[in-house]
């Protein structure tokens, strides 16, 4: 393996503004997707407070930097349930890659691999669990794919989904558990959300495809989950679910302590602080500020990490210095998925794993055993309040 993970350096044509940081990406991505993508990726619900407040959460925490500390060489590598990562993220679960880019997931994935980060793979990807899994194996890169389970009404079928995970060489089930319903994201619901023909669910074919507009004028996803998903799950399908297989489970939406706590009774190996990127319950709590709260309650039983509102490596140390032992990265991948592909997702992630590197070297940090809470500015208590 290449020293430098086999990171693949973007080349856009010279006319082309290449981003420098995940921004540009941002803005560069409206060019590249249709107005339904790129609402169906941007949105939040409702009013979208929540959306906005996992960015802002970030602004409001500051650090104390070391000085003159010996920073020449720095080490961001970490591992999370025992699985190696280059450094401290995974891209998070995110549905219909298609939308952004013709390769999907599989492009994500390779970048991902490539540059030693994680990925989750969404129940609802336009690639197959088979597809994604076997396009990194085929590879010489190692890095951990895990797959984000959504509890379907059929039992059957979601046991099959998650002995496909087993057998396709997933390392960890990833259970989203703040979706009974889902949020209402009103510029879906204006654009009557639909996959375009030839996207499907590739996980789910057996389903309705999502290519048909809802005949009520709703968010095709909404009238999905609505449909398909059980509203009914309790902790104790944890049980049920851990009977399946063997793999360790994340669970993926817890926003309080106690929460997290009984995850941690029912088995969750990590507890993923999320609020789904401000897309289910808006007005819930920014996940930064949900952080130390949920770090206390877990004690050291599981590990516990960060998604929502990643922008800026330094925002990885932000977390990182709250307690987290990862994040998971969201929208970044899909701006530069659309507007680059694997190259694209590739850039992304080496942009924030050269600010991560410099916010180290700032902090006086060489590894991440060093980012703790005395970087903090703040107490943990008023970052909550
Ligand atoms: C899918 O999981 C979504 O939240 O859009």
């Amino acid at each position: 393996m290449s020293e430098n993970h086999g990171l693949v350096r973007v080349v856009y044509s010279d006319n082309c503004l290449k981003p420098i940081n995940i921004h540009e990406y941002e803005k560069l991505a409206t060019e590249h997707l249709s107005q339904m993508a790129l609402d169906y990726y941007n949105s939040g619900a409702w009013d979208e407070i929540t959306l906005q407040d996992n960015c802002a959460a970030f602004k409001r925490v500051k650090l104390r930097p070391r000085m003159l500390v010996d920073v020449s060489k720095r080490n961001l590598t970490t591992k999370v349930l025992g699985q190696t990562l280059q450094i401290p993220v995974l891209i998070a679960p995110m549905a219909f890659q298609c939308l952004a880019h013709s390769e999907g997931e599989i492009a994500t994935a390779l970048a991902a691999a490539k540059a030693g980060v994680g990925m989750v793979l969404s129940t609802l990807s336009t690639k197959s669990i088979e597809e994604v899994s076997t396009s990194v194996h085929n590879t010489n890169f190692v890095a951990p794919q895990w797959f984000q389970l959504y509890i379907h009404k059929d039992r059957a079928l979601t046991r099959t989904l998650v002995e496909r995970a087993y057998a396709a060489g997933y390392k960890a089930l990833c259970l989203t558990v703040d979706a009974p319903v889902l949020g209402q994201r009103e510029r879906d619901r204006r654009n009557q959300f639909t996959l375009p023909l030839g996207l499907e669910l590739a996980n789910l074919t057996s389903l309705s495809g999502l290519n048909i507009p809802d005949p009520e004028g709703e968010s095709g996803l909404f009238t999905y989950f609505a449909e398909q998903l059980d509203p009914a799950v309790t902790w104790r399908d944890l049980e049920w679910l851990q009977s399946l297989c063997p793999l360790p489970l994340a669970v993926k939406g817890i926003l309080r302590g106690d929460d997290a706590a009984l995850a941690v009774e029912y088995g969750a190996k990590a507890i993923v602080v999320s609020n789904h990127g401000g897309r289910q319950l808006d007005g819930a709590i920014a996940t930064l500020d949900a952080l130390a709260e949920i770090v206390e309650a877990v004690d050291g039983r599981a590990e516990v990490i960060l998604d929502g509102g990643i922008r800026r490596g330094v925002d990885i140390l932000k977390a990182l210095a709250l307690g987290a032992k990862a994040v998971l990265l969201g929208r970044p991948v899909l701006w530069g998925l659309a507007v680059g592909g694997e190259a694209g997702v590739a850039h992304v992630i080496e942009l924030l794993r050269n600010e991560l590197d410099v916010a180290m070297a700032l902090s006086g940090c060489t590894s991440l055993d060093d980012v703790d809470s005395s970087l903090l500015a703040w107490e943990k208590h008023q970052v909550i309040s």
